[in-house]
């Protein structure tokens, strides 16, 4: 069966699937600019910090494709650059539309620079590198499910088939295909070793429930739901094997934001002496950032605590806080940090691994 894919692109079309609408209908809806991209990306059509800045760089290319080439490079960058600073205020915690957005900015320094490049080369290269994201993060994906699947299977060594449990979605949907965390449980399973995997419900806002049960699903992995807060009872009862997750920024230390709930889930594997993982790519690692205390922490809508769907269910009037991600600190990751480039221990990161 084909793996899902939530973004589409050929030739200067953008699609994204309308992650709202999942799990009831699969609608794809087209981006014809930033400003869409912006908008789907804020209201979470969609969401997964790979996934934001794939969709917020493509939705530059399908511009860029149209634009006639400016009279001067500088002009091109100028606009390339403000393109890249509004689409980076898309949403906050996620850090790989920032560094998306560095890096293309270093390229249309470079491009400035070099005499030789005229005007419309300069654009068709920066179209080239921003489509080439979408190929580069399944390889990517892909690398890091070979690496944390082989690395959890030599850690238990002496285990047939293993239990995982995973939180918020990191799958197909979260990235350009394949996926993070999820790319991970996926290699397991297709090396016959994984027996089952415990994905969270992920309230509020139900990315477990709505998204990852759907991927597993869709997928046939063998996938057993349980609400947040099972995940002790699960652990203990299920004899989990290892908890894996994704992150939506990495500090320079290893510390590591990923979707709320995910702190708890480290402190609960480490006193159940279950190894925790987190696997990202190194676009999602901020070595700007020294430790996790500056993440930006994106506070979310009450109404998603105190309502399904159109259906209230909290007491009208109670105060709430829906902070969208929590900080795992460093010492809690004991499986290590899974990356493209291989399995890091938090404290052995660095930029040119
Ligand atoms: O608010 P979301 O749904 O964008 O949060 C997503 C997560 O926290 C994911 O775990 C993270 O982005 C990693 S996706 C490979």
């Amino acid at each position: 069966m084909a793996t899902l894919q939530a973004i589409k692109y050929n030739d200067g079309q953008l699609e994204i699937l309308d992650q709202l609408l999942l799990p009831e209908s699969c609608t794809f809806i087209p981006i014809w600019n930033v400003e869409d991209a912006w908008a789907a990306i804020r209201e979470m059509k969609v969401r997964g910090a790979p996934a934001i800045a794939i969709v917020g760089c493509l939705s530059l290319a399908v511009e860029l494709r149209k634009l006639a080439a400016p009279e001067t490079k500088e002009e091109l960058c100028r606009l390339v650059q403000e393109k890249l600073d509004y689409l980076v205020t898309s949403r906050p915690t996620a850090v790989n539309m920032h560094l998306a957005a560095e890096a293309c900015v270093k390229l249309c320094t470079r491009l400035t620079d070099n005499t030789s490049v005229n005007v419309a080369e300069a654009k068709d290269d920066i179209v080239k590198h921003l489509e080439a994201m979408l190929a580069n993060d399944i390889a990517d994906n892909r690398a890091i499910g070979e690496h944390g699947a082989s690395d959890i299977m030599k850690k238990n060594a002496t285990k047939d088939k293993l239990r995982m449990m995973t939180h918020c979605n990191t799958g197909s949907l979260a990235t350009a295909g394949f996926g993070t965390a999820l790319g991970v449980i996926r290699s397991l399973h297709t090396a016959s070793k994984l027996d089952q995997v415990y994905c969270t419900e992920t309230r509020p806002y139900n990315q477990g429930s709505r998204l990852t049960a759907f991927e597993l699903v869709y997928e046939k992995i063998p996938a057993t739901l349980v609400c947040d807060s099972m995940a002790a009872a699960a652990m203990k009862q299920f004899k989990i094997d290892a908890v894996i997750v994704g992150a939506d920024r990495v500090a320079a230390n290893g510390d590591t934001a990923n979707k709320i709930g995910t702190y708890q889930l480290a402190v609960l594997a480490k006193s159940h002496d279950i190894l925790f993982y987190v696997a990202a790519p190194f676009s999602s690692i901020d070595f700007q950032i020294p430790n996790g205390h500056s993440i930006p922490i994106e506070e979310r809508p009450h109404s998603e605590m105190t309502h399904t769907g159109s259906i209230r269910t909290a007491a009208a009037g109670i105060n709430c806080w829906n902070p969208g991600f929590d900080v795992t600190p460093a010492e809690l990751i004991t499986g290590g940090i899974i990356t493209e480039k291989g399995v890091f221990k938090p404290d052995q990161l660095a930029p040119h691994q």
